[in-house]
Order: C-alpha cells, then sequence, then structure tokens
C-alpha cells in the first residue's frame, strides 16, 4: 500500500560546469519509508540529496526530453523549473538535514544546537539573540535523552566525539518537529559501533515516530541492515530502485566497479555479519544478500563453501 508522497523527484538533472553529474533521476518516497542511497564516489548522492532539501538548485531543461525537472516535498514545490520555490523554507522547517560533518557550531553548547532546531517557528528577534525559553530547552532535554547525549548538553560542540555530534544533530531534527529526515553519509566518519549507533536511531524514529528517512550510506551493509528499500545511483542514474533484499553481489560489483572489493571487504567483516547472524538466522539463498524485515537485519546468504 502507497502511503502520501513525502518526496517526488521527477526527471531531476544537475549540470556542474558542463558535467551534468544527475540525468533524469525520478524517485518517490512515501511517509514512514526508510530508504537507503547507494553507489560509488561521484555518483550524484550528495548531490541529489541537497537538490531534494533545497540546497542546490536542479537544472532548469532536462536535455534528454526536453522536459523541466521538478521536486515536490509533502506535495508542495521544493524547486520547479531550475528555481527553489517560494514555499522552500516551510518545507524546510518540515525537513531534518543531517551530513557527514560539520553539523554543530562548535563553540556552542550541545543544548543551544539542540535548540537552534527551533529557530525557524521563534520570533526573529528572540531568535536573532538565541533567546530560548524554558519549554524550548526542556524539549531540548527531552529530545537528547531520546538519543543518548543528554548528559552532553552542556559541553561545546566541538567537544563531542563524532557520533555523539551525529546523535544531537538528530536531537536538532527532533527539536525542529522534522516529518522527513535526509542524511548524506552521516555514519561515514564513524567507528562501527557509533555506525550502528545513529543507525539504530534513525531506525528507532522511523519506525516509532514514523518519520521518514533517506540516508545515503556509502557502506552498503548498512544499507541492507537497516532500509527495506535501496535507490543505487550510477553515473547520475538511477540503476536500481527495490527491495534491499534483492541486491545481489554481481549488481553491487557492477555498481561499485573499482571500489567493489571494499564494499565486500565491508559486507565481509566480522562485527555485522556476526550480528546479523546472531539476531536473524534466514534460510539461505545462494549468492544473495537479503533483508529479513522481521528483525530489520540483513544476513549475507553464502554458498555452503562459506557456511
Ligand atoms: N559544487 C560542485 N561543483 C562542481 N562539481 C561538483 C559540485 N558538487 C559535486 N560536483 C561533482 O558532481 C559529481 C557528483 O558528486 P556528489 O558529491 O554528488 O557524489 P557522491 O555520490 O556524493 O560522492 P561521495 O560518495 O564521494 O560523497 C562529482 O563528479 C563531483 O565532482
Ligand atoms: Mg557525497
Amino acid at each position: 500500500m502507497r502511503t502520501e508522497p513525502v518526496v517526488q523527484a521527477r526527471k531531476v538533472s544537475k549540470t556542474f560546469a558542463g558535467v551534468r553529474v544527475l540525468r533524469e533521476v525520478s524517485l518517490e518516497l512515501g511517509r514512514g519509508e526508510m530508504v537507503a542511497l547507494i553507489g560509488a564516489s561521484g555518483s550524484g548522492k550528495s548531490t541529489l540529496i541537497r537538490s531534494i532539501a533545497g540546497l542546490t538548485p536542479i537544472d532548469r531543461v532536462t536535455n534528454g526530453s526536453g522536459q523541466a525537472g521538478e521536486i515536490l516535498l509533502f506535495s508542495q514545490p521544493m524547486q520547479q523549473r531550475g528555481r527553489i520555490a517560494g514555499a522552500a523554507n516551510a518545507l524546510r522547517a518540515r525537513t531534518g538535514v543531517i551530513f557527514q560533518q560539520f553539523n554543530l557550531v562548535p563553540r556552542l553548547s550541545v543544548l543551544t544546537n539542540v535548540c537552534l532546531g527551533r529557530l525557524g517557528r521563534m520570533p526573529f528577534l528572540r531568535a536573532s539573540l538565541g533567546q530560548f525559553s524554558t519549554e524550548a530547552k526542556r524539549c531540548a532535554m527531552r529530545a537528547m535523552t531520546r538519543v543518548g547525549i543528554a548528559e552532553h548538553a552542556l559541553k561545546r560542540g566541538c567537544d563531542l566525539s563524532g557520533g555523539q555530534q551525529q546523535r544531537a544533530a538528530i536531537a536538532r531534527a527532533l527539536m525542529q518537529g522534522a516529518e522527513f529526515i535526509v542524511a548524506d553519509e552521516p555514519i561515514a566518519s564513524l567507528d562501527p559501533h557509533s555506525a550502528r549507533n545513529v543507525m539504530d536511531i534513525l531506525s528507532d524514529l522511523n519506525r516509532r515516530d514514523g518519520i521518514t528517512v533517506l540516508v545515503s550510506l556509502h557502506q552498503v551493509e548498512y544499507a541492507l541492515r537497516y532500509c527495506p528499500r535501496t535507490v543505487a545511483l550510477k553515473a547520475g542514474e538511477v540503476v536500481y530502485d527495490g527491495p534491499s533484499s534483492a541486491l545481489t553481489r554481481e549488481f553491487l560489483g557492477s555498481i561499485y566497479g573499482s571500489e567493489t572489493d571494499d564494499l565486500f571487504a565491508a559486507i565481509d567483516s566480522k562485527p555485522i555479519t556476526a550480528v546479523a547472524a546472531a539476531e536473524a538466522p534466514t534460510a539461505a539463498i545462494n549468492g544473495a544478500i537479503s533483508f529479513d524485515p522481521s528483525h530489520r537485519m540483513p544476513t549475507e546468504h553464502r554458498t555452503s563453501a562459506h557456511a
């Protein structure tokens, strides 16, 4: 059953200095989905995410079809005919954006950083003075508790570990009341434990709060593990959009090219597969890497030679 659309990207192209880095990308996300965006370095993941978040204007006209691309969020235009729409700010207020790093203002306390999620909903003068109400601070503390960083509230943003900073960024999105979180490689700089922690939180927000999540991931094993659906980009084109469980090694190899060895090394690494095997045993299908939705864990199925 298809839920109401949160993202509708239609024939989105983007050209930088004459080089087309997104080619007529179409993508639809329904409310409550958690979708991984994968692809090799340079395939266009960040450009697509920034376009969806209204941070990068897309091309005015799509070359191939002559049709202009457009991006709608919550069924309202974020970008049309190469222009960020007038209603973009209202749509951004409903969208939490998380990057790989530099998510926090380093010198401000974590509490203030999280409170900044409220800026869009505050009177201009109070917002510009950074005066947050007691109610806002309480709400920020609740958000920090939810992501497990309440005890760090009074530290400066720059004094948190990478994983804690990402959790603070998620808390800020919660403070913002985001209905949609778009995250560009939020775990790329983190150790496996912190990475799992951040993905667990995103997954929890998706399942318990119904927040729609689009997350780009360089490490495919996390896509398999956490996201029922994966969209794969190759050289700016969507080459796969479907169940993560149907992704095969051969197909991933064709997407990642020379990066394939790194990818498979990651998939084969003990920490992830050990957890997956212990928590989500599923029947074997030779050569496929599948996702067991009942456990939200992928299990890599191998030939008996590897078993
Ligand atoms: N502001 C820019 N100006 C010029 N070229 C750009 C700009 N941003 C991205 N590109 C180019 O667009 C292409 C896609 O870049 P993008 O950052 O979207 O890829 P990516 O899939 O996110 O890669 P990575 O996995 O390395 O983050 C690359 O060739 C990149 O060099
Ligand atoms: Mg990127």
